[in-house]
């Protein structure tokens, strides 16, 4: 583990931290004898971070390219997201507030392909994990996505 790595676990931890401070704050003087709220609280924080702290890592210099993110848009993911993002029968479409990017940020993406997907928003089925699509594919694939919603109006 690299020294900027711990760094930068120790910054979640304290963002934690601090964020559970500031809701027992809120949430002391109103429900005195709950609280348990806020370990509810430091509990969903904990998963939200190490969900977070989980996504598989591309290379920091790699330069996003669209062009080849639509070819590994095609191979992998048209199959269920749609041939221009527009969905299919077996998976949803990316032209959709759901997944603009403050809903489902880039880790969303790397963590998808690796793990898969629960059915939680629609009625597809879960998605599987994409096995032989690299970190550094995801992120030229997310480059290609990003852009196609920008053209249509999502960002
Ligand atoms: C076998 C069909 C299938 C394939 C292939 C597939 N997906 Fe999915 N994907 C789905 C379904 C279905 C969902 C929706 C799950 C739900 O929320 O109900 C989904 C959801 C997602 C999500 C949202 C996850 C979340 O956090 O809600 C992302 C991101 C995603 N897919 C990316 C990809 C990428 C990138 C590829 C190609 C490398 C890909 N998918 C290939 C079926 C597929």
């Amino acid at each position: 583990m690299t020294t900027k790595r711990v760094s930068r676990i120790l910054d979640d931890v304290h963002e934690a931290a601090t964020s559970l401070a500031t809701n027992c704050r809120i949430l002391l003087p109103m429900t005195y004898s709950k609280n348990w709220l806020c370990l509810l609280g430091l509990a969903i924080c904990g998963l939200v971070h190490a969900q977070t702290l989980q996504a598989p890592q591309a290379n920091p210099k790699l330069m996003p390219n669209a062009a080849q993110g639509k070819r590994l848009f095609e191979k992998h993911c048209a199959s269920c997201h749609g041939v221009d993002l527009k969905g299919s029968d077996k998976g949803p479409p990316f032209l959709h507030p759901v997944y603009e990017p403050s809903h489902h940020g880039d880790a969303a993406f790397q963590m998808a392909v690796k793990n898969g997907s629960r059915a939680h928003h629609w009625r597809f089925g879960d998605m599987p994990p994409v096995p032989g699509v690299s970190p550094d594919e995801v992120v030229h694939i997310t480059a290609y996505v990003r852009q196609v919603q920008r053209q249509n109006g999502i960002n």
